[in-house]
């Protein structure tokens, strides 16, 4: 039973491995990479030695030496098998599994486990749906919703519940029908008393919005306030289990099937947005939960629509949310538009004052967020030499993570004609080193893609017994696609003596031609291929994983050097054999190509001396 390479990718695409270990360890950032204690069953320790990579999406253990990507983390982790492996993380990200695969075999206990979970969050849901029903039509919930606009058919389309203001209006249903209460605490529904043995409702007085998954598990809700004066305005659910607001639209398991049909999105802040949007007949629409857009978010919304429209207020929280959704939409592919409400106006108050017409009119001339934040930065441009360069420091991470060169090249030239230069001196500029860094800040993960001639396979290519140098040089090569062009260019693997490691050299360039932007898959990639990952783990420890740009420009001398040395060496002593067996008259010629290596390592001593 194997899944085919294209679910495989998309599997991995959608998962963050640190997502995944930080289930099981605490990370904190440390130079390039994250630290903690070591997840693995088996390895106790009190320091941390466990580091990931985020960019790379690989990790390795200094302390029980084992390192790999994210569906050897799960072998790991759980015992789980390649297929298990692949089957767990497509649940894990909403994945459905093809057909032929739907028979789970995932340990039954993480499951029902998780269907407990779904089932207090929807059980409570539907109990304080009914209290809202349940209502006098004078009551002041009620009129809430009235003067929201928010009608029955609104009501229940979206559960929207009325959680009342007593203590105990769930915990009293919960242990009716004996459900466990610990696990609804742990859901954030109701907490234990500090004093006694029983339990509190944590929503009260509040309107009540359940919060699906886009497949249609309840995994959370927000409580809206009555009143200005009641605090916070929303109570949320906290993340669970089941519930990451990073992962989750409100609102996309009941507007999946308009968003297919008009093959188009609409991205609002805020619940009330949402179901304003979807009361006045603009269905199309997902909803952020209080958060930034996220890759996962993303990466979710990519497999509706390209047609992305984001839509927010036009305060400078609504511009800044805009600004940071930029790169992340461009970075899944997406095609984003964007409206930036005038007026400190939200969508809701939009329509009530402009009515719905005007803002679909709105909605079908959306400029490119592209160009709305291009304007924005363009706020403090008077055309100075030095104002051109700002812009293209502030562009250029964008530019970076865009794939569609057709959009990239129209963005291009939208920039060159807004800054009066011509389009080859922006694409010639843009991404320069300067500015990488910029880019280091903004980067999300990218999952790594597995090599196509290994899945399932066991054909391993060796590294054991290989040189401290020429491992050095590779796990150089995968710090940046910068160092590794270098080191490729170079011709240095052709000094190599090692056939393991010039074999990775040679896929990793392969691997690297057919996908250039993609270089921080890289590393997954070649550990897949290998039968010892932790050998190209090693930039993630000391010394590497602390070294200026200087020190490792230095090492990597140092060990081009050994390479060669060593490469001198071995043709000296092969000739020298030779030469006793080799007639006469071509001795003249291998005496001659000895002394040749020998200036050659003398030159290179002498620069090394320099
Ligand atoms: P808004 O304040 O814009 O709320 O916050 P809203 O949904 O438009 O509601 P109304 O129209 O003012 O009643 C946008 C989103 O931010 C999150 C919620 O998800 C909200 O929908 N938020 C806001 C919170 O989580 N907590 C808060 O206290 C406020
Ligand atoms: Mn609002």
């Amino acid at each position: 039973m194997t899944f085919s390479q294209d679910f495989i990718d998309k599997v991995r695409d959608a998962n963050n491995i640190v997502d995944l270990f930080s289930e099981f360890t605490q990370l904190k950032r440390s130079g390039g990479r994250l630290m903690g204690l070591c997840p693995f069953p088996g390895h106790n320790e009190k320091t941390p030695s466990f580091s990931v990579s985020e960019d790379k999406q690989v990790y390795h253990c200094f302390g029980c030496q084992r390192s790999g990507q994210i569906f050897t983390a799960l072998k790991e982790l759980k015992g789980l098998n390649f297929p298990e492996a692949v089957e767990h993380l497509a649940n894990r990200a909403g994945i459905m599994l093809p057909a032929e695969h739907a028979s789970t075999r995932i340990k039954p206990e993480v499951k029902s486990r998780k269907e407990k979970l779904f089932k207090l969050n929807s059980i409570s849901a539907e109990v304080l749906h009914n209290q809202l029903l349940d209502l006098p039509n004078d009551h002041y919930a009620k009129k809430y919703c009235q003067t929201r606009k928010l009608s029955a058919d609104i009501i229940n389309t979206f559960q929207i519940g009325y959680a009342p203001n007593q203590w105990d209006t769930l915990v009293n249903h919960l242990n009716a029908i004996k459900a466990p209460l610990s696990m609804a605490a742990e859901l954030g529904l109701i907490r234990k008393r500090k004093e006694g043995d029983g339990y509190f409702d944590l929503f009260r007085d509040r309107l009540m919005f359940p919060i699906y998954s886009h497949k249609g598990e309840c995994v959370g809700f927000g409580g809206r306030a009555f009143t200005d004066e009641q605090m916070p305005k929303y109570l949320n659910s906290p993340e669970s289990e089941i519930f990451s607001k990073g992962h989750t639209f409100y609102g996309l398991n009941e507007t999946a099937k308009y968003i297919r049909t008009e093959n188009s999105v609409i991205i609002v802040e805020g619940y009330m947005d949402l179901v304003a949007l979807y009361a006045a007949g603009i269905k199309n629409v997902v909803a952020t939960l209080g958060t930034a857009l996220t890759p996962n978010h993303a990466r979710l919304i990519k497999r509706y629509s390209q047609n992305v429209i984001v839509l927010f207020d036009g305060d400078e929280a609504g511009q800044k949310a805009a600004v940071r959704s930029l790169p992340v939409l461009l970075e899944e592919d997406l095609l984003p538009k964007a409206i930036l409400l005038p007026d400190q106006m939200d969508p809701d108050d939009f329509i009530n004052e402009k009515g719905v017409s005007t803002l679909q009119e709105i909605l079908k001339s959306a400029p490119d967020l592209f160009s709305v934040v291009l304007d924005r930065y363009l706020r403090d441009y008077r055309g100075s030499s030095a104002d051109k360069i700002v812009l293209l420091n502030e562009v250029s991470p964008l530019m970076a993570v865009m794939k569609d060169s057709r959009l990239k090249d129209l963005y291009i030239a939208e920039i060159a004609q807004k800054i009066s230069v011509e389009p080859s001196w922006v694409s010639k500029n843009i991404g320069t080193p300067s500015t990488r860094a910029n880019l280091a800040e903004n980067r999300h993960p990218v999952t790594p893609e597995m090599p196509k001639d290994v899945i399932g396979k066991g054909a391993r290519i060796t590294l054991e017994g290989a040189s401290r140098a020429e491992l050095f040089l590779l796990n150089i090569a995968l710090m940046s696609s910068e160092r590794f062009n270098a080191i490729w260019q170079s011709e240095i693997i052709d000094n190599m003596t090692h056939i393991g490691v010039r074999e990775m050299f040679v896929k990793a360039q392969g691997y690297h031609r057919q996908m250039p932007n993609e270089f921080d898959k890289l590393s997954a990639n070649l550990m897949t291929l290998t039968d010892n990952p932790k050998a190209l783990a090693l930039y993630l420890g000391e010394p590497m994983c602390s070294m200026t740009a200087e020190a490792l420009d230095k090492l990597m001398n140092d060990c081009i050097r050994q390479v060669k040395e060593k490469f001198f060496r071995n043709q000296t002593r092969e000739l020298a054999a030779s030469l006793r067996n080799s007639p006469q008259e071509e001795r003249l010629e291998k005496l001659e190509q000895i002394m040749n290596i020998q200036k050659s390592k003398h030159t290179l001593r002498r620069d090394r001396e320099s």
